[in-house]
């Protein structure tokens, strides 16, 4: 039996990949689980990962971020499980869909998918992380773009337009604003944990910087003139980063030292900064936090924070 349990989600591919890997390399004696919705491509990664490591601990399971359904599965077999005690949770998988498209539930994707999921799954799974353990959401620098950029900073103001957009809404802001609600819930996260439990976890959000290797941003017509643009622009103001590089910093925020009492933050790969200004609005903060409980219909017996 190992010591400790760590989740990534989407772990088979791309940044989550990296970061499971760096953390099986890190931690040999700790079980990583790759939660995917794809189980075969996530048992080839934990293969891979394992020939790569040694680390035998390392295992696939099923979990679609697309189905607040799947999110509560996920969740109640972890608990149901004889896995060592969690450590940490690393909400990674993401979406950037070029045509909308919709949760099980109804809700647009990237919303869906990169936020309600991995909100949902943070408060399910707040209970069961060890004291000092550690809570990390992937966000973007597209949450808060220089001025150059192609697409305006977002902000929050209401859930619903966000769940269901409107047909003539922009699209092109979905996934900066998933990110920055990202942001959003890491800083409410933190604080609740840190006023609400005396566990000591902390709860941080990740900027990996622009990685056009991955299958993030897609080969589609409208995706490659973004991802050069974005490409152009990231190398030109210094924001580009690789799979490789950030995946080992994303690991470090879950296994290095010198992150023991971090709670709170936005690590830029190894380096706390400042988020957009609209992502520490106290109030909207507040809203996000309620709206979500009340569109993820979270149960007061499903999260230990208030
Ligand atoms: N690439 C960038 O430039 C960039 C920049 C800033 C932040 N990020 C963030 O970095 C994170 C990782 O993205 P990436 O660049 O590594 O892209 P990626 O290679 O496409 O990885 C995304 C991962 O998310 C998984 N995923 C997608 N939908 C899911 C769902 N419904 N349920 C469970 N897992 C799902 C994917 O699984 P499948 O293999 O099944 O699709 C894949 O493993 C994302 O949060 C992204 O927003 C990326």
């Amino acid at each position: 039996m190992t010591e400790r349990t760590i989740i990534i989600t989407g772990g088979n591919s791309g940044l989550g990949y990296q970061a499971a890997l760096g953390i099986a390399r890190a931690w040999q004696n700790d079980t990583i689980i790759i939660a995917s919705r794809n189980q075969q491509k996530a048992s080839v990664a934990a293969e891979t990962i394992i020939a790569e490591t040694g680390n035998h601990n390392v295992h696939a399971r099923t979990l679609d971020l697309g189905s607040l359904q799947s999110v509560r599965k996920f969740a109640a077999d972890f608990k149901e499980s004889n896995l060592p005690p969690l450590y940490a949770l690393v909400c990674n998988a993401g979406v950037n869909p070029t045509k909308t498209s919709y949760t099980k539930e109804g809700f647009e994707s990237t919303f869906g998918v990169n936020y309600l999921g991995h909100f949902l799954l943070a408060n399910l799974l707040l209970g069961s992380i060890v004291a000092k353990g550690r809570i990390v959401f992937v966000s973007s620098d597209t949450h808060n773009p220089p001025k150059l950029f192609p697409f305006p900073a977002p902000s929050f103001t209401d859930i619903e337009p966000l769940a269901h957009p409107a047909t003539d809404s922009n699209a092109l802001l979905r996934y900066p604003t998933s990110k920055l609600l990202d942001l959003m819930a890491a800083y409410s996260m933190s604080e609740k944990a840190t006023a609400q439990t005396d566990k000591q976890i902390t709860v941080n959000a990740f900027n990996p910087g622009l990685m056009t290797s991955t299958g993030l941003n897609g080969d589609s017509g409208a995706n490659r003139v973004m991802k050069a643009t974005m490409n152009a622009f990231s190398y030109l103001i210094g924001r580009h980063g690789s799979a490789e590089q950030s995946g080992r910093q994303l690991a470090e925020t879950v296994t290095s030292e010198s992150y023991d009492g971090v709670t709170g933050k936005y690590i830029d790969r190894g380096n706390i900064v400042a988020s957009s200004p609209a992502s520490y609005d106290k109030a909207a903060q507040a809203k996000l936090w309620q709206q979500s409980l009340a569109l993820a219909q979270v149960t007061a017996d499903e999260t230990i924070l208030e």
